[in-house]
């Protein structure tokens, strides 16, 4: 088959075209035959060489895809040939082929393309496993989204809205705040042009918000902390710069303030069939009933990779970034 390969940590233009071994399933797999795949930052650390798969995992970049079904592993009962899906992947969405446990695979929601499909499974299992399996998000709470206009950020002010939230998010330009606020947002926020612990404390009359869905890390921590209501929460997925920080405990015992931080990619597949099938159970049915939607910004054909990540580096994206293989006839 066909994939990209990462040929050596670097630039976009590492990212290469080659003929590669077909994946091998396992009894507990099935193989996809693929339709799309979508960026994530992810991928993006890794082909800078900074974000390894985990053990085991296919090499080739790509968190998610959607796809054809082409064969099933011994043990596999749910999924048969044929089936159009959507997978959360450890790795390799960016290729013909990609073999996945069949505990990670998705029925494409009525209503979206197979082809669209494949920018749900990452932004879906992320938010839900910690905003909601976690955090618990409720009806009622006001919630905080860094970066609301990223591909984890349009799924999350939707979800979040869905839920009966009032969604707080912030963005770098006018631009990205009024696409946020299409999509539901309640209060958007330009860091670049304000401080968002003021305007925070400024819409809740004081209080702050509940929840905080954090990717900035250690520059946010103590803003995040004064942020948050009594009993908040911040949750935290990512690191876009430092990774040391420090706090002043006291605004986390007189407000009983939680902080968590995890990443989907490195649990094992045993977690991630639970998280998978709480999406099925609670994300599904609101894109099925088009309460949620994928947020598609650009596709390009996989042989465009370099120049997708490109896009993504730039930061000029909303949404998500997705790869279809037209090239592999080309
Ligand atoms: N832990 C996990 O399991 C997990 C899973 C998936 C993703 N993530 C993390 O979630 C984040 C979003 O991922 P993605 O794939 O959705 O990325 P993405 O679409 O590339 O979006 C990243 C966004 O971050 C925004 N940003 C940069 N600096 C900011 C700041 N100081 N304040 C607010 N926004 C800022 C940028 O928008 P502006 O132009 O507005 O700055 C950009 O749109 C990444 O950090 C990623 O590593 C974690």
């Amino acid at each position: 088959m066909k994939a990209i390969v990462i040929t050596s940590p670097g630039e976009p233009e590492v990212l290469q075209l080659q003929e590669v071994e077909d994946p091998e399933i396992k009894h507990d797999e099935v193989l996809i035959k693929v339709e799309a795949t979508a960026l994530n930052k992810g991928d993006i650390y890794q082909r800078k060489g900074l974000y390894p798969p985990p053990k085991g995992a296919s090499l080739y970049p790509g968190l998610e895809c959607s796809g054809t079904i082409e064969s099933v592993g011994r043990n596999v009962s749910r999924w048969k040939v044929g089936d159009q899906v959507c997978a959360l992947l450890a790795g390799g969405g960016y290729a013909e082929k990609v073999a996945v446990p069949a505990g990670q695979v998705l029925p494409v929601p009525p209503g979206v393309s197979l082809k669209d499909s494949a920018c749900l499974p990452e932004v879906a299992c992320t938010v839900w496993s910690t905003v909601f399996m976690k955090s618990h998000l409720s009806s009622g709470e006001t919630f905080l989204i860094h970066g609301g206009s990223s591909g984890i950020g349009t799924f999350a002010i939707q979800m979040a809205k869905h839920q009966g939230a009032r969604v707080f998010i912030t963005a770098g330009s006018e631009e990205k705040l009024a696409a946020c606020k299409n999509l539901g947002a309640d209060v958007c926020i330009n860091y670049k042009t304000e401080d968002f612990a003021a305007r925070v404390k400024q819409e809740t009359e004081g209080r702050g918000v509940d929840v905080i869905l954090d990717s900035v890390g250690a520059p946010y921590l103590q803003k995040n902390l004064d942020s948050l209501n009594v009993d908040g929460r911040l949750f935290i997925i990512g690191a876009l710069s430092a990774m040391a920080a420090e706090i002043n405990l006291s605004s986390l015992f007189a407000r009983r303030l939680t902080i968590q931080a995890s990443t989907l990619r490195g649990r094992n597949p045993e977690d991630k069939e639970i998280i998978v099938r709480e999406v099925e159970k609670n994300v599904w049915p609101a894109i099925m009933e088009g309460k949620v939607t994928p947020v598609v910004y650009k596709y390009f054909p996989v042989c465009e990779a370099a120049e997708a990540h490109r896009l993504m580096e730039s930061s000029k994206h909303i949404g998500k970034i997705l790869l279809f293989p037209l090239l592999y006839r080309s």
